[in-house]
């Protein structure tokens, strides 16, 4: 089956046979040998320059993300969330569910945010973060980070960055973020079950002396004990194999590789009469939304694509009856691509 949803992906026959490297003991220093590459492997990708930490936990990148929510205020502070999708939405449900004071600035899901609207409340004096999504797949959208992230810095607050679908698929400088999330098993191409948080060294002391709301998610237990929990152990393996994979093939090449599928894609569905939900300038290199063709109902697209061998994704939130998604992550091949062509060829044609 091609997995042609935003996650979890095809991954490599290596990164499946990591999965049978045997049973291990999260207590000896094995697995520390194996946290500590892991985690190597991680700043190696995406922070070159040095100055940031890797956290590693098991959990989907909710997990991540959530402890990473949790863990950036003071008891006195607040968070300004920028949402422009279901996932920006869902780190202000976070904040609202730990009771953490935040202020969204909600915006329009096929546009980039109101950078004004996000500097008005950024100037609030209890403001202490702001959290964006890099890219918002929802529809697939690429937020601008680095804006927002000069906006932070010009108002002496911390940018927390959710890159659970972007990190490896779209460009990021994690230089101008204090916090940025990631997950195994999207375009890192790594097996669902194990996340992490790239922290900056000069931050996470700060975040040490704040408040730990919930017990099992909290950056500041994970900094002190490394491994405070049992670990998905065999996971652990085949994401230091995709990693190992990323760095193989190289994060620019891999960001590169994403580029041309979606390229080749949108060209397939241009030359189809595909409507796309966003303009050009803001797609991502990895997920492409479009409206579902007049008449045409998503479960028939989906089930006549599934019985050809693809799996598509539908739309989400208010965007979910009108609109399909076609993610390009995971160990795919060109040909991969032009046979799913062919597919939706076939079913359109029905
Ligand atoms: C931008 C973004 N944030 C968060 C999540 C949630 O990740 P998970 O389903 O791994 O918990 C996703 C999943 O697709 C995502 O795309």
């Amino acid at each position: 089956m091609i997995l042609l949803n935003p996650g979890p992906v095809n991954v490599s026959p290596r990164v499946t046979a990591a999965l049978g490297r045997g049973d291990l003991c999260h207590r000896e220093p094995e697995f520390g040998a194996l946290l500590a590459s892991i985690r190597l492997r991680l700043l190696q990708a995406f922070a070159p320059a040095g100055g940031f930490t890797a956290i590693v936990l098991s959990g989907s990148g909710t997990a991540a993300l959530e402890a990473a929510v949790t863990s950036v205020l003071s008891p006195h502070g607040r968070l300004v969330v920028v949402a422009n999708g279901v996932y920006g939405e869902r780190i202000a449900a976070m904040a609202a569910a730990a009771r953490l004071a935040h202020t969204v600035v909600e915006g329009d899901w096929t546009a980039p945010p109101d950078l004004d609207a996000v500097e008005r409340a950024l100037s609030a004096p209890d403001v202490e973060a702001v959290a964006v999504v890099h890219h918002e797949t929802t529809t697939g959208l690429r937020n601008p980070v680095a804006e927002v992230g000069r906006l932070a810095r010009a108002h002496g607050k911390l940018l927390l960055v959710d890159s659970i679908s972007g990190l490896a698929g779209d460009p990021l400088d994690v230089e101008e973020a204090d916090l940025v999330v990631g997950t195994a098993n999207k375009c890192i191409q790594g097996l669902p079950g194990m996340a992490f948080v790239l922290v900056r060294e000069a931050v996470i002391e700060r975040l040490l002396t704040y408040p730990r709301r919930s017990l099992y998610l909290s950056l500041a237990t994970y900094h002190e004990a490394e491994v405070p929990f049992t670990p998905a152990v065999q996971v652990a393996y085949a994401l230091d194999e995709a990693l190992c994979e990323l760095l193989d093939e190289g994060v620019a090449a891999r960001i590169g590789r994403h580029a041309a599928a979606a390229n080749l894609l949108r060209a397939g569905f241009e030359r189809r009469g595909l409507r796309f939900v966003l303009p050009p300038e803001l797609r991502s290199n990895s997920i492409t939304a479009l409206w579902l063709p007049p008449g045409q109902r998503y479960v028939e697209l989906h089930d006549g694509l599934k019985a050809r061998g693809f799996v598509i994704y539908e739309g989400q939130g208010r965007l979910q009856r009108d609109i399909f998604r076609v993610a390009n992550m995971g160990h795919l091949r060109t040909a991969d691509f032009e046979c799913f062509l062919g597919a939706l060829d076939e079913v359109l044609a029905r």
